[in-house]
């Protein structure tokens, strides 16, 4: 069970939506939030992974509840999650982490059907984009807030089996961006953290070859999921509040000596 060592008060008063945040990352940075303070919503289609999460938040004196949302399903699904969220967090979300995403083995562009094309943009993109949009206003109107996105590496370089994810995280860079002009006037910063190649309990079967693909690197390691929860952190508090519009790569250096 992962612990939420000496709870803080940074992000006190503060009520997060982390999607994603069954397993993986996304987990990670919903008990860093929580430990920071934050009330946090954790979402995602799998129950058991979310009560788990919900419950290591709370045996650390942290505030955590579930609320269950498949991403996929589109406009209805953003918008009940945006309302749920809200009332299990007992008032406006103001720090929205968009995690969640399909991660979509190597393909070669011939291995992309429709369905995986449709699937891959509904929750790499069109999900980020409706609950951001289904969240903004009443953000705005509580006095402001904050939006990390969780891109990556895979969006800011180009590789051969990797298009059509990479694709969608580049989209989910250019919204980055353009949220930061468009969300500033209501008091909303938006900005985003790039993982490289980042170990977690889901893909333990692959730590080795992360290992192998990073060893040249500045950092000569995988990231882990508490490096990347660190950041977005760091993001999503007020000591970066004079940071908008950044894609933060948190990949041991990987993109700057590629
Ligand atoms: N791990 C890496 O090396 C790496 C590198 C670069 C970027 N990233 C990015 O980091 C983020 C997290 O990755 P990860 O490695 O932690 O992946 P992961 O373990 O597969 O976690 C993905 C999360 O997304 C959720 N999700 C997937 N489809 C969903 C849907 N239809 N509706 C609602 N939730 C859905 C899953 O929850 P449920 O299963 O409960 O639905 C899960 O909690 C992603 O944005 C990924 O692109 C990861």
């Amino acid at each position: 069970m992962t612990t939420i060592p000496g709870l803080r008060t940074t992000l006190a008063g503060r009520r997060a939506l982390v999607t994603g945040s069954t397993s993986g990352i996304g987990r990670s940075i919903a008990t860093a939030l929580a430990r920071e303070g934050a009330t946090v919503v954790v979402t995602g289609r799998h129950q058991e992974g979310g009560a788990a999460v919900v419950h290591t938040i709370r045996t650390a004196g942290g505030a955590g509840h579930f609320v269950r949302a498949d991403l996929a399903e589109g406009g209805r699904a953003a918008t009940r999650l945006a309302q749920e969220a809200a009332t299990a967090a007992g008032g406006p979300i103001d720090l929205l982490v968009n995690n969640a995403a399909l991660l979509i083995p190597a393909q070669s562009l011939t291995d992309v059907d429709e369905q995986l094309a449709d699937l891959a943009l509904a929750v790499n993109v069109k999900a980020p984009v409706l609950l951001t949009a289904a969240l903004a206003p009443a953000m705005a109107q509580a006095g402001g807030g904050a939006v990390v996105n969780v891109g990556s590496i895979s969006g800011a370089v180009g590789a051969a089996v990797s298009a059509l994810y990479g694709a969608t995280k580049a989209a989910l860079h250019s919204l980055t961006a353009s949220w930061a002009a468009e969300l500033a006037p209501q008091g909303i910063r938006v900005n985003a953290v790039l993982p490289g190649p980042t170990m977690t309990d889901e893909n333990a079967a692959f730590h080795d070859m992360l290992h192998k693909y990073t060893a040249t690197t500045p950092a000569g390691r995988p990231g882990t999921a508490a490096d990347i929860a660190d950041a977005v952190v760091f993001l999503a508090g007020d000591r970066a509040s004079h940071i908008h519009g950044v894609t933060l790569p948190v990949d041991g250096g990987y993109l700057a000596t590629r």
